[in-house]
This record gives C-alpha cells, sequence and structure tokens, in this order.
C-alpha cells in the first residue's frame, strides 16, 4: 500500500514494542519527523502476544492517520514471525506477528526488529546520512541492539548484542539496563563498551559505528571514553529512531 498523501505529507504510523512501554506516532517518511505527539503506554505484563496485541491497538487508536504501520519488537523478526525472545514473553516465540497485528488492527503492518528499525532512521535521517560502505549501529537499552548497513542496504536480525564476551553474552554485561542495575560508573560501564566494541570492530570492521538507544542523550559521558580505531559517533534520533524506521519501512515495503 502507498503511504498516506491525502494531505500531501507521506505518511505512516511507526510502534516501537519495547520491555517498559509501547511507543507511537504518525511520521511524515519524507522528512523523519513525528507529525503528531508520541503517545506512550505502559507495556503489559505478562506481555503476552494478546495483550500486547491490545496495547498496540489502544496507541494506535489515538492517530487518525490512514496508511501502513510498522511496528518494531525488541526481538528476531523473520518474514513477520518472532524467532527469539531474549527479552521478551517466551510466549512471542513462532508467533506470526505480522498476522497477529494486522488481524487486531485491522490495517496493513510491518513488523520488524527493533534496532533494524533504529537504524534505518539513523541511516536515513541521522549520523549515518550519505554514508556508504559498512556500518553498524547498536542500540543500548534494556538489552543491546544491531543494524548492519552495506552501502546503506540493511542485513536484519543481525543480533550482535549476543556476542560471547568474558564466559557471557554481551548485553548481561555492557547493556545500559546492567549500568543501571548495578549503579556502574560511567568510566566503568565505558571500559565494559570499550571491550564489547573492540569484539565487534574485530569481527566486522565496520567504517562507522553508531550507538543509539535512550543513553545516546548522554554520550558525552562515555563515548569520548571508548578507544577504538573505527570512528564511534553518537545517534541522532535517539529515543524516536524505532518509530520513524518502522514507519518507514512499512511506507516502503
Ligand atoms: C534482542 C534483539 C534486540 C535487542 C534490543 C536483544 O536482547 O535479542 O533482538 O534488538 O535486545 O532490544
Amino acid at each position: 500500500m502507498a503511504p498516506n498523501e491525502s494531505a500531501g505529507t507521506p505518511t505512516a504510523i511507526g510502534i516501537d514494542i519495547g520491555g517498559t512501554g509501547i511507543k507511537g506516532a504518525p511520521v511524515d517518511v519524507a522528512r523523519g519527523e513525528l507529525t503528531a505527539e508520541r503517545v506512550r503506554v505502559l507495556t503489559p505484563s505478562p506481555a503476552t502476544p494478546e495483550a500486547v496485541s491490545k496495547t498496540v491497538t489502544e496507541v494506535v487508536s489515538n492517530f487518525d492517520t490512514v496508511g501502513p504501520i510498522g511496528i518494531t519488537m525488541p526481538a528476531v523478526v523473520r518474514a513477520g514471525v518472532v524467532e527469539t525472545a531474549a527479552n521478551i514473553d517466551p510466549a512471542w516465540i513462532g508467533v506470526d506477528a505480522t498476522a497477529l497485528f494486522g488481524g487486531a488492527l485491522s490495517r496493513e503492518v510491518m513488523v520488524m526488529n527493533d534496532a533494524d528499525a533504529a537504524g534505518l532512521a539513523e541511516m536515513k535521517f541521522g549520523a549515518g546520512l550519505g554514508r556508504t560502505g559498512s556500518v553498524v549501529v547498536v542500540t543500548l537499552g534494556t538489552g543491546i541492539g544491531s543494524a548492519v548497513f552495506a552501502d546503506g542496504i540493511l542485513l536484519p536480525n543481525t543480533e550482535l548484542g549476543h556476542l560471547p564476551l568474558n564466559g557471557q553474552d554481551a548485553e548481561e554485561w555492557a547493556a545500559d539496563s546492567v549500568r543501571d542495575r548495578d549503579d556502574l560508573s560511567w568510566k566503568h560501564w565505558a571500559q565494559r563498551l570499550e571491550e564489547y566494541f573492540s569484539l565487534l570492530e574485530s569481527l566486522l570492521w565496520p567504517e562507522l559505528i553508531i550507538v543509539g538507544g535512550g543513553v545516546s542523550k548522554k554520550a558525552e559521558k562515555f563515548l569520548p571514553r571508548i578507544n577504538i580505531r573505527t570512528p564511534i559517533v553518537a545517534a541522532q534520533l535517539q529515543n524516536e529512531a524505532g518509530i520513524i524506521g518502522a514507519a518507514l519501512h512499512a511506507a516502503q515495503s
């Protein structure tokens, strides 16, 4: 379906499903800007497919925008089906999320991984604008998400937050939620991040690493302490990247 162009503005709705909140807004996909205030509703607990689908419907009901709806999940989403559940209810594994949300909303929907969506938005409207070659976007939040681009083309579902590091899953050691939980100083956390980004660098040798997630608002506290050979910069769209990327993807599909 083509995005809604009736008002002269190509719009789609973006919904970002996270562990604590489900956020959404209509997006001008030509400019990468929200066209109405973002709505945030707490993620239901337990976050079963049925409960989340009800909350997504509630968020969407705030907007009168027609056109497609892009939805992100903090999980591998292959051809609309959720394949993993590192930070979501295990009941999601094997669920056809496109069919579930599409049925609940009676609208065309496109479901994708959250970091992939944030990465798409950064490449089109943020820190990756105009960048060719190999670029990796890493989101630091409850978990660690990744989006890998070659000449602007996304290789979906890369899951680099689960690289093994110091005998555990990297995100269990270096995610922003770990900094918070263990009350790590910025310096201590930056040391962990430096190890993580060095590992990522040694495997992929990207030309640029973009660091996103809510904590990228405070990038000056940790990015300058990360010494690796690859240029590493803060994302520009921060909290809105997932919403914008999801809408963009839905509008382009
Ligand atoms: C998940 C990824 C997700 C990331 C960020 C990880 O635990 O496996 O799919 O992108 O968290 O939410």
